[in-house]
C-alpha cells in the first residue's frame, strides 16, 4: 500500500517590506483552498508502511504549535492563524538552482529560488516591485542575482534591488529605495523540502529559531525510503483530504490502475 503525504501548495527571510497578504486578515480562520504538491512515500520492505495521517495535508494543524491546536480546539475564542505557519513549497530535488520557480501556496504566488551567494533557497513575492512582472518569468544573472526578466532590475537574497540597468550610474542610487525591494519570506530546508512561512513582516525574520517546521519522524528514519514528488492539482488541499479519505472510488475512478476484486454476488 502507498501512502500519500499531501501538502497544500500553499503559500519566505525578509526583507520583505510587505506583511502579510491583504486577504489575510479576513481568511484567518478560514480554511484557504489551494493547489496540492503530493508526497509519496515507500518503504525498504516489502510492504509499504501505511502512515497513519495524511501528515503534509494536516500540515496547518501539525504546523501548529500547541498553544494554536489548542486554540483552534477551543472554539472561537482564539483564531487559528493560517499565515503563522510554516508551509512546504517544493521538494529540493525538483528544484533547479540555475532558474527561479514558481509556486501558488496558499493562494499567494511567489518565486522560490537558489541563492548562491548566501547558499539558500529563497522564497519571494512573485511580484515585481517595477512594474509587478513575475520574477519567476526572470533570470539568475552572472552575479547569482534575481533578475527580472522585463527591465532587469537585480534584486539579492535580501530582497535588496541592488541594480537597475537604467538609472545614470553617475545618478542618485534610485535601487535603494525601499519601494525597489521585493517581499521575502523565511525560508528553511527542511526533510529535503523548502519550506516558507507566508508572512514578510521583518518580526517574522528569525521565526525560524522560535518555531520550525513540523518534524515527520519517518522522513529522518533510514529504515524507510522515502521517494519525494510535486505535483499541482487544480483544487484545494481540503478536496484533496476528502479524496484520500475516500477508498471506494479507488477501483473506479482508478479502473484498470489498481488491483481489484470482484465483489461476490453481484457479478
Ligand atoms: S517590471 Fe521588473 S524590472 Fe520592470
Amino acid at each position: 500500500m502507498e501512502a500519500y503525504a499531501s501538502s497544500a501548495s500553499l503559500p519566505s527571510l525578509i526583507c520583505s517590506h510587505r506583511s502579510k497578504p491583504k486577504f489575510a486578515n479576513s481568511h484567518s480562520s478560514s480554511v484557504p483552498t489551494a493547489p496540492s504538491q503530493p508526497l509519496l512515500r515507500t518503504t525498504t520492505s516489502s510492504k509499504f508502511k501505511l502512515f497513519s495521517s495524511p501528515v503534509s495535508v494536516e500540515v496547518p494543524l501539525e504546523a501548529a504549535d500547541a498553544s494554536a491546536t489548542a486554540a483552534f480546539s477551543s472554539g472561537d475564542e482564539e483564531k487559528f492563524d493560517w499565515y503563522s505557519q510554516w508551509y512546504p513549497v517544493m521538494p529540493v530535488c525538483d528544484l533547479d538552482e540555475r532558474v527561479p520557480h514558481a509556486k501558488k501556496v496558499l493562494g499567494m504566488d511567489v518565486v522560490v529560488w537558489w541563492d548562491r551567494n548566501e547558499n539558500a533557497w529563497k522564497v519571494f513575492d512573485d511580484m515585481c516591485p517595477h512594474r509587478l512582472a513575475p520574477l519567476s518569468e526572470g533570470r539568475i544573472d552572472p552575479s547569482g542575482r534575481l533578475q527580472c526578466v522585463y527591465h532587469g532590475w537585480c534584486f539579492d537574497g535580501s530582497g535588496d534591488c541592488k541594480l537597475i540597468p537604467q538609472a545614470p550610474l553617475d545618478g542618485p542610487p534610485v535601487h535603494t529605495s525601499k519601494r525597489a525591494c521585493v517581499a521575502v519570506y523565511p525560508a528553511i530546508v527542511h526533510h529535503d523540502i523548502v519550506w516558507f512561512w507566508p508572512n514578510s513582516d521583518p518580526q517574522y525574520k528569525d521565526i525560524f529559531e522560535k518555531k520550525k517546521p513540523p518534524f515527520i519522524p519517518e522522513l529522518g528514519d533510514p529504515s524507510f525510503t522515502k521517494i519525494i514528488g510535486n505535483r499541482d492539482v487544480p483544487y484545494g488541499y481540503d478536496v484533496l483530504i476528502e479524496n484520500l479519505a475516500d477508498p471506494a472510488h479507488l477501483p473506479y475512478a482508478h479502473y484498470g490502475l489498481v488491483p481489484t476484486q470482484p465483489l461476490k454476488g453481484i457479478f
